[in-house]
């Protein structure tokens, strides 16, 4: 089965609210690849960064580092998401 999406060492930090105190990692160092037809389910305890895998990977939040294919395109390294956005099937 071909690659559908592929996330290399994905880290999203959230800055601290507390002058002084550094940020933390809700997203630190994710990889995993889905193929197509493929389903991924993805678990864990309320926080542990679900949803900011979920919003990295869409680019809804800007990751740190890593990298995101989407169907074999650096879409961290898209100057425009809207044609990707468009093709999603
Ligand atoms: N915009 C934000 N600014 C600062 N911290 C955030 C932001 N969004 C999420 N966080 C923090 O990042 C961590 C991961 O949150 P996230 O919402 O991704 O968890 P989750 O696994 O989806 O949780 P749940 O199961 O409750 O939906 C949490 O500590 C959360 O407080
Ligand atoms: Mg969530």
């Amino acid at each position: 089965m071909s690659e559908l999406l592929r996330v290399e060492d994905l880290v999203k930090t959230f800055p601290s609210k507390k002058r002084g105190v550094p940020g933390f990692a809700a997203v630190n160092g994710v990889s995993f690849t889905i193929s197509e037809g493929e389903t991924l389910g993805l678990v864990g305890e309320s926080g542990c960064g679900k949803t900011t895998l979920g919003h990295s990977v869409l680019r809804l939040a800007e990751p740190d580092s890593g990298r995101v294919f989407y169907r074999g395109t650096n879409i961290l390294e898209a100057r425009d998401m809207r044609p990707l956005r468009k093709n999603c099937r």
